[in-house]
């Protein structure tokens, strides 16, 4: 039986009457169902399907796209820099191995693919998720941002001491030109250890004067490279939460009343995505802290720019929403996670403070919630395995990320299951392709919209950009969507959403005709 499939699909185009395609955008017509459930009198639960049919459009042309990192010249920022430019250039480099050549593994935008559907003969097809919509390629990205340590972006990748010397010797021509912007420094958000390396800093504190720098930055960039479109991601540090306060940040407009009188919790981040915002442009937070104040959220809705939070999930919280998906999802306990991490890069030195350490540690202890709630059968209304996540700096490690994880969980008859498991990757080779998708992604969203029935006018996608859960350690939804951490749930979303923007409903895995031929 043939189950080859074919993943090297340039084009894909979808056929029938519910889907058009003109030189500049696809359109497409879908019915799509959902499940509503309702607790009756009784307390047992009652499911009614019901159909939802959705018009979508969307630009066929990628926009030319500028991408700005806030922590530019940190491990992530140089790394997935230094990434774009040895791909755009194709630089190969000689290590211990051989010749090396340059790629984007890790990455959806340029290595996922997606089962399309079957051939008349039993055959899966999968294409990557580019052949059906066009995406912006890496190449064509054109990069800037801000950091508060003036090294340029060669001195950030030798300090980071992540990638190969012959490598970086070829890449230096390329990124000693690159020069992060300052940035805005408040020594209250961040660790004091990190005062020595803040040597390139906005300086006046006045937070109102330090958003309009940011917001003239923005368009300083735009306009020099003929930008349609520019991405904003956080990779710089960790901050402490800001307090959240009535008056202050709870609405769009008094968080930009505090940002005039320079109110104190007006976190560095939370100005820069307002600066973001407010030049329409998407802020992605690539840390866990409360950036997203609900004046921020406010002002994103108002404006209808996208924000995608909150905290990358690149390595070993990414596992556990793998792996305790599998463990509950066959119907078996989890009953303790304990993690011990160990690294020595600059973020870890800094989340050895205690305040800065606080968002981390809760964004990190969150990331199975939805997996152990959707099963009652296992556990009780609020009970939790126990979850302990120790983490330890270690400079010798550098970049380099060790996790050693024991999952105790209880199978049939309530005979253990144990399972140690040992992770080790450069913390910055996870995460960096995860920076190039959440700025291809989020351009693509720019180009849709959509209506349904009871709607005159396309509108574009609602702005708290849930699309992009898969990549989040505590995904960011709009009010009334449940917050989903499973990671294959989550790339369902994804793969789904492009089916759906080309009028192919969502992959079911059925396979009807054959089991009921
Ligand atoms: P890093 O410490 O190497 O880089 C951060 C950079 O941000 C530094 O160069 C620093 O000077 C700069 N910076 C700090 N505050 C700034 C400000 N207010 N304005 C402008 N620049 C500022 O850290 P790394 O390893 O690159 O990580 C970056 C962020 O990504 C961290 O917050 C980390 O928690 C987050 N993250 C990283 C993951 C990974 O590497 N696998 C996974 C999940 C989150």
């Amino acid at each position: 039986h043939d189950v080859s499939t074919v993943t090297r699909q340039k084009n894909c185009k979808v056929s029938g009457p519910h889907v058009s395609y003109t030189e500049n955008e696809v359109q497409a017509t879908l019915q799509l169902q959902r499940t509503l459930v309702h607790t009756l009198p009784d307390g047992s639960v009652e499911a009614r399907p019901e159909q939802l049919v959705y018009e979508f459009c969307t630009k066929l042309k990628p926009s030319k796209l500028g991408l700005m990192l806030v922590g530019w010249g940190g491990n992530n920022g140089s790394t997935v820099t230094a990434g774009i430019v040895a791909n755009r250039e194709d630089i190969s480099w000689e290590s211990c191995r051989g010749m090396e050549r340059p790629n984007l593994f890790g990455s959806l935008s340029q290595h996922g693919t997606l089962r399309l559907g079957i051939t008349a003969d039993g055959t899966d097809v999968f294409v990557p998720f580019k052949s059906l919509l066009p995406l912006v390629e890496p190449k064509d990205i054109v990069l800037s941002g801000w950091d508060i340590s003036g090294y340029n972006l060669a001195e950030a990748m030798d300090r980071a001491q992540i990638l190969e010397p012959d490598l970086k010797k070829k890449l230096r021509p390329y990124l000693a030109d690159m020069k992060p912007l300052p940035g805005i420094f408040d020594e209250q958000f961040i660790a004091k250890n990190q005062l020595p390396r803040a040597d390139n800093v906005i300086k006046t504190s006045d937070k109102a004067q330090q958003v309009e720098i940011i917001r003239q930055d923005i368009r300083k960039f735009k306009q020099q490279h003929q930008l349609d479109f520019v991405v904003v991601v956080w990779t710089a540090n960790s901050e402490r939460y800001s307090m959240e306060l009535a008056g202050v940040n709870d609405t769009a407009e008094n968080l930009l009343k505090a940002i005039s009188s320079s109110h104190k919790e007006v976190s560095p981040s939370t100005l820069y995505a307002v600066a973001s915002i407010l030049e329409g442009c998407p802020y992605v937070n690539g840390s866990p802290q409360n950036t997203f104040v609900p004046g921020c959220i406010q002002l994103a809705e108002e404006k209808q720019v996208f924000i995608v939070g909150d905290d990358f999930k690149s390595g070993q919280t990414k596992m556990k929403s793998v792996l305790v998906d599998y463990l509950v999802g066959s119907g078996m306990k989890v009953e303790s996670m304990v993690t011990y991490n160990h690294l020595g890069n600059n973020d870890m030195f800094q989340l050895t403070d205690g305040e800065m350490w606080k968002p981390k540690s809760a964004a990190k202890s969150r990331v199975i919630e939805d997996i152990v709630g959707s099963n009652g059968t296992l556990y009780k209304e609020d009970e939790m395995p126990d979850h302990v996540v120790v983490v330890r700096y270690v400079p010798s490690y550098g970049d380099s990320k060790s996790d050693v994880s024991e999952y105790v969980t209880r199978t049939f008859m309530n005979c253990p299951y144990r399972m140690v498991m040992y992770n080790n990757c450069l913390d910055s080779a996870l995460c960096a392709p995860l920076i190039l998708d959440l700025a291809i992604f989020t351009e693509l969203f720019h180009r849709v919209s959509y209506r349904t029935l009871d709607m005159k006018d396309f509108v574009p996608m609602y702005p708290v950009l849930s699309a992009l859960s898969f990549y989040m350690k505590i995904p960011r939804t709009p009010l009334g969507e449940p917050h989903v951490n499973a990671l294959q749930r989550q790339r369902a979303c994804m793969e789904n959403l492009f089916r759906a923007l080309v009028g192919l409903n969502g992959e079911d895995n059925l396979f009807l005709q054959t089991k009921f031929p």
